[in-house]
């Protein structure tokens, strides 16, 4: 029988130069696995704890030691000799180990980063790709990307307080094409910025940052980068809002206040909800925007269902803040019928085992499932393969610049190549549109 030798683990850099932490796990027949946890900026507030050591001596205190040293002797010790084909259990273990409701006491980053290095340690064992470990022999089924080409909100020092502005070319044939138009249109754009004097500098994802005066004259650029690189906005390529709201909804005021434009001293809108509602609304009458992301805020529940009554069969809805990867509040969604998509992070939950399962439950409620990055990534490509055994058919993982981004484009490209022409392309949001 196979089993775990040993489980190390070191800091290293995410793609923001802070540090995170890679485990690494030592079968005893020499096959090893690894992983890297990312970081997000705009977290949801009951996201499982990324811990850090809080030693303002170093890193400004994010560094991440306690975890490397939690998961070198504790997690080490309790999974020394179990079997890394049994990763229910190992999470399940992790879980106890841990012993609290956010796994707090060791880290979401030491548990996860445990997690996932078990099962690639698994699939170097078996001598398979990750995603047929994790997926099975069935046909392939690639996701489509959702490019951020546009960043604000706490992802760039801009006026812009949706945090990202997507595209999505949906009607691509494959993965590649998919990509290529997306770069395509990426260029365009770069060029259509310059052209209008703006800065052409990235923000988090990979995305320009420009100081651009509105959400409308973003949706406008991107519009007119899309006819510019030779496709068609909307049957071609459509748009995607990320408004990540939570982090600009004032929960006393029970107002979505424009903060970033209001510090840069620029004209800027209180929204209540309804109102919040009214302008995402008047947003899909005027741009082809087929999906948005925190339209509202994580704690504003009631505006949710609202939101989803009126607009679902238009558009997909997509819970991240409000859900955050978590099985109890995804189960309240479904059962207020407050979005109908969820985006699905590893480390807001904290176990492989665990992501799985909400993927799961969103299935059997009719929710599409986009998997996603961090806006701190690493170079571990691990949600390509994820994206791809869980056939979730969305990814999202920012813009196709920057490395930390692309070695999940590029992963995929690899898969398409290893498949030989049998794998398909699938966007789960147009299935589901075309056929509401
Ligand atoms: P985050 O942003 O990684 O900074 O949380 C990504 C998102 O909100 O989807
Ligand atoms: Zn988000």
């Amino acid at each position: 029988m196979t089993t775990i030798e040993q489980i190390d683990a070191l800091e290293v850099l995410d793609s923001r130069g802070l540090p995170t932490i890679m485990v690494r796990v030592l079968l005893d027949d020499g096959s090893v696995g690894s992983a890297m946890i990312p970081s997000g900026a705009s977290t949801g507030t009951h996201e499982a704890l990324e811990k850090r050591d809080g030693d303002a001596e170093r890193y400004g205190g994010k560094g991440v030691l306690t975890c490397v040293q939690s998961v070198k002797t504790e997690i080490h010790q309790m999974l020394k000799g179990k079997s890394p084909f049994q990763q229910a259990v190992i999470d399940e273990l992790l879980i106890t180990l841990d012993g609290t409701e956010n796994k707090s006491r060791l880290g979401a980053n030491a548990i996860l980063g445990t997690s996932l290095a078990v099962a690639r340690a698994g699939a170097a064992s078996k001598k398979i790709e990750l995603y047929e470990y994790l997926g099975g022999f069935e046909r392939v089924y690639l996701p489509c990307p959702m490019f951020n080409v546009i960043n604000g909100g706490a992802h760039a020092d801009n006026g812009l307080d949706f945090q990202e502005f997507m595209i999505r070319p949906h009607a691509a044939t494959s993965f590649s094409e998919a990509l290529r138009w997306g770069c395509e249109v990426y260029q365009t754009l770069k060029k259509l910025l310059k052209k209008k004097g703006y800065a052409v500098n990235v923000g988090d994802e990979g995305g320009f940052a420009p100081d651009v005066a509105s959400n409308e004259e973003c949706l406008d650029l991107l519009v007119d980068a899309i006819c510019q690189a030779g496709y068609q906005p909307g049957s071609d390529i459509s748009l995607a809002l990320d408004c990540a709201a939570s982090e600009f909804f004032d929960a006393k005021k029970k107002l979505y206040i424009e903060k970033k434009k209001k510090a840069k001293g620029k004209s800027f809108q209180e929204r209540t909800p309804e109102e919040q509602i009214a302008y995402l609304s008047s947003l899909l009458k005027a741009y082809p925007i087929d999906s948005i992301e925190d339209g509202l805020a994580e704690e504003d529940w009631p505006s949710w269902h609202k939101m989803t009554k009126e607009l679902s069969s238009k558009v997909q809805i997509v819970g991240d803040d409000i859900f955050v990867t978590n099985p109890r509040f995804l189960e309240r969604g479904i059962e207020e019928k407050s979005a109908n998509a969820i985006l699905i992070k590893l480390n807001q939950i904290g176990t492989l085992t665990e992501t799985i399962d909400v993927v799961e439950s969103a299935r059997r409620a009719g929710f599409r499932t986009v998997i996603s990055h961090r806006s701190g990534e690493t170079e571990d490509p691990f949600i390509a393969d994820f994206a791809v055994a869980l056939r979730t058919g969305q990814l999202k993982t920012g813009a196709p610049c920057r490395s930390e981004r692309t070695a999940k484009f590029n992963r995929l490209l690899l898969i398409e190549h290893l498949s030989e022409g049998s794998a398909r392309f699938i966007d789960s949001n147009r299935e589901a549109l075309s056929s509401s």
